[in-house]
């Protein structure tokens, strides 16, 4: 399927070296890969993913885009941002019940003019299929939709040649499975949220249909940050959250980054790091409680 990538963001999107959180871990050399900066609607890793479903979306003649997640989903929220920026509607499946104040990405979802579609219990899927418009998968991820991180994995290599180990959130996998399929399981270090029943296979599986088959037992995937289960706000994530905050003014998410991060503080690889920000800061704005 060769269907070119409908342009959404700004590319290519910063390397900025993180020097006073190098010294606070004890890194040889930390990175932030900035793709919480990649344009469109607040920003964040599902805009590379989209620019290959949404075209995919327009050349099927689609009209409406719909899309399925949590409540806080980014990959929601974003959807509803390049349906906006392509002229089509939007309509979002969320799991559970319409909360009583709209908070975080939510807020953003509904600015945008997105119909809200609250599915409670049943199946997200099949709420979305009874929908009138063309699906994107949940999280954004198809084998197609990850090639947008097979670029970004191409644009890591033109900033940071030699880099060592890339850290990133591992949600519905088309993120670290784009990575993985150009730079090779050792340089990727997958960091679960506790998305999938069972991440490895679902990896496998997309590495597989993208033509980049890998042992299953290859991939890098940390399990050490699920905790009580996705979205739970955990201790190491609190720290994380504001270490970056303190030693560099970088905001991170309690769902996604936060956990990402704070992997990276217990796990601290060798050699040039890269951390990928993939974005999600509305989220911190729909989980954290108050005060
Ligand atoms: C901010 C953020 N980072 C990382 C991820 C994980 O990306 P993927 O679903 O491609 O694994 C998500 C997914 O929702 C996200 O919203």
């Amino acid at each position: 399927m060769d269907i070119p990538p409908i342009p959404l963001g700004t590319w290519p999107t910063p390397l900025e070296p993180a020097l006073r959180l190098a010294v606070a871990l004890n890194l040889d050399e930390l990175w932030i890969k900035r793709d919480d900066l990649t344009g469109l609607g607040g920003g964040g890793n599902k805009i590379r993913k989209l620019q290959y479903s949404c075209a995919q979306a327009v050349k099927a003649g689609a009209t409406t885009l719909v899309t399925t997640g949590a409540p806080q989903s980014n990959h929601a929220r974003l959807t509803a941002a390049a349906a906006a920026r392509l002229g089509l509607r939007c309509t979002l499946v969320l799991r559970g019940e319409r909360p009583a104040t709209a908070r975080g990405n939510l807020i953003l979802d509904e600015l945008t003019g997105a119909t809200v579609v609250w599915a409670g219990d049943a199946p997200l899927d099949e709420v979305a299929a009874a929908q009138d418009g063309y699906v994107i998968p949940f999280g954004g991820t198809s084998a197609f939709a990850a090639r947008g991180y097979a670029d970004c994995a191409r644009e890591l290599l033109t900033q940071l040649p030699d880099l060592g180990t890339v850290v990133v959130a591992l949600g519905s996998g088309g993120t670290m499975a784009g990575l993985v399929s150009v730079l090779g399981p050792e340089r990727v270090y997958g960091v679960d949220t506790g998305a999938l029943p069972d991440a490895r296979a679902t990896l496998a599986a997309l590495l597989a249909e993208m033509g980049s088959p890998v042992d299953p037992a290859a991939l890098r995937i940390d399990g050490s940050q699920v905790g009580p289960g996705y979205a739970a706000l955990t201790d190491p994530v609190r720290e994380a959250l504001a270490l970056a905050a303190r030693t560099e003014g970088l905001f991170l998410d309690p769902t996604y980054t936060g956990r990402a991060f704070a992997a990276l503080c217990a796990a601290r690889p060798a050699g040039k790091v890269v951390f990928l920000h993939s974005g999600g800061l509305p989220g911190l704005f729909g989980v954290m409680p108050p005060g």
